[in-house]
């Protein structure tokens, strides 16, 4: 059985692993990823598609900005819209930020192939992965990869293995307090082979639920529904789909065109939080440790600002000062909290909800009031602005 040893040892190449692999290599940091899907598969994923311009600074220093800086958007701001009235909010004008439209795939087909020239060590199709001795001072991970039993002996454990992982679930339960909500809906996602019919992304709350109008180039477009959670996609014909966001995306003079769909999947939404990211020799990262609702888009930024915080400490660690790998923890949940309450703003701001049928009207109404008051007050769009295109604290 191979014996390996290396520094870090990640769980997880989705775009928090392998950009933490890549940042610590940058700074002369061994690390080996173990991933237990296919690089296809992980590639093949879509998610998310906004870059908060800390994210982009992040990505660029870390010398993965050249095709960004090409291909991504730049966008100057938003557009929100509510009783047929669409608005825009400037991020640009209000808080001098932007944010930039490039797609979490695009994110990581660039983080794959930085690590392909570089020659690093990440093992896809990976079975059976195993953390061991997380408490002690020399972790281990073992996996089968190519019918061939690997065991790996580290300094560090970073779970960046998603939601769905297993190394959050290595810290005793003693230790760990889980925080969440679900909502009362879904978003129904399509990818559609045309032209975007907006410069910059429409969020809609309509009597019918909310509706997104986003982008991944200036040839694809990418939108989204809310719908129950208890819906089939099989319920959702095209035709079906094109007709609900005509309704809830139209305003009088413009149009909303139409294009062959092709990916359309049904997401459920919940806020979840992990009370700790750190537990011994073992440190949490990304949706490992904590999920948002995607209005907002939050969810791979605040894994970038993870990994960024991890990186550090990791790098400081091995200059011989602990300080900030100590902080880490703290850190990184003082900004998860901060995105958190936007995320859940943001949503509850523009989802219809309901499922209290007493309270139902008078809460649409009252987030058309919100709506309102965004609109006319400078205050709450800076507030907006800056919470949409990062804190950054
Ligand atoms: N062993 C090895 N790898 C695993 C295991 C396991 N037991 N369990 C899960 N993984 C892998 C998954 O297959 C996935 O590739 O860990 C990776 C986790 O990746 P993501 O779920 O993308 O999480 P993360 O890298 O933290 O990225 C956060 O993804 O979900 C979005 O909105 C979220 O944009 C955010 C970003
Ligand atoms: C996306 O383009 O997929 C997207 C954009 C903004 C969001 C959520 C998703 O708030």
């Amino acid at each position: 059985m191979p014996h390996e040893r290396t520094r870090v040892a990640i769980i997880g190449a989705g775009p928090s692993g392998l950009l933490l692999a890549w940042a610590l290599r940058q700074s002369g940091i061994d690390s080996i990823v173990v991933e237990n899907r296919s690089r296809d598969y992980v590639l093949g994923r879509i998610r998310a598609g906004v870059l908060e311009q800390g994210s982009v600074e992040t990505l660029t220093r870390l010398g993965l900005g050249d095709r960004l800086a090409r291909e991504g958007l730049v966008h100057d701001g938003i557009y929100l819209q509510w009783g047929g009235e669409r608005q825009h909010i400037d991020f640009a004008e209000l808080i001098g930020r932007t944010v930039t439209v490039y797609g979490q795939q695009e994110v990581v087909k660039d983080l794959m192939a930085a690590h392909d020239a570089a020659g690093s060590t990440v093992y896809y199709d990976s079975a059976d992965v195993a953390v061991h001795g997380v408490e002690t001072t020399s972790p281990r991970v073992t996996f089968t990869h190519e019918g061939e039993a690997h065991d790996i002996t580290a300094d560090f454990i970073v779970g960046a293995d998603g939601f769905h992982g297993i190394c959050r679930s290595a810290i005793p339960a003693s230790e760990l307090a889980l925080y969440d909500r679900t909502y009362p809906y879904a978003w129904l996602g399509i990818l559609a082979d045309v032209a975007p019919s907006t410069d910059e992304l429409i969020y809609a709350l309509h009597e019918d639920g909310f509706a997104m109008h986003s982008m991944r180039s200036p040839h694809v477009s990418r939108l989204y529904l809310q719908v129950d959670p208890a819906e089939k996609i099989e319920a959702w014909s095209d035709e079906r789909i094109w007709e609900a966001l005509q309704v809830r995306l139209g305003v009088d003079g413009w149009n909303l065109t139409e294009g062959p769909i092709t990916e359309k999947s049904i997401t459920p939404m919940r806020s979840f939080v992990a009370s700790r990211m750190d537990y011994k020799n073992l440190f949490l990262v990304g949706d490992a440790g904590h999920i948002v609702p995607p209005t907002g888009a939050k969810g791979l930024n605040s894994a970038i600002t993870d990994v960024t915080l991890l990186a550090a400490g990791l790098i400081d660690h091995y200059a011989g000062d602990d300080t900030r790998l100590a902080g880490y923890g703290a850190a990184s949940l003082g900004n998860q909290w901060r995105v958190q309450q936007f995320s859940q703003w943001m949503t509850e701001l523009l989802h219809r909800d309901t499922t209290d049928l007493q309270s139902a009207d008078f809460n649409y109404r009252s987030q058309r009031g919100r709506l309102d008051y965004v609109s006319r007050s400078a205050h709450a769009q800076r507030a907006l602005a800056e919470q949409y295109t990062g804190l950054g604290f």
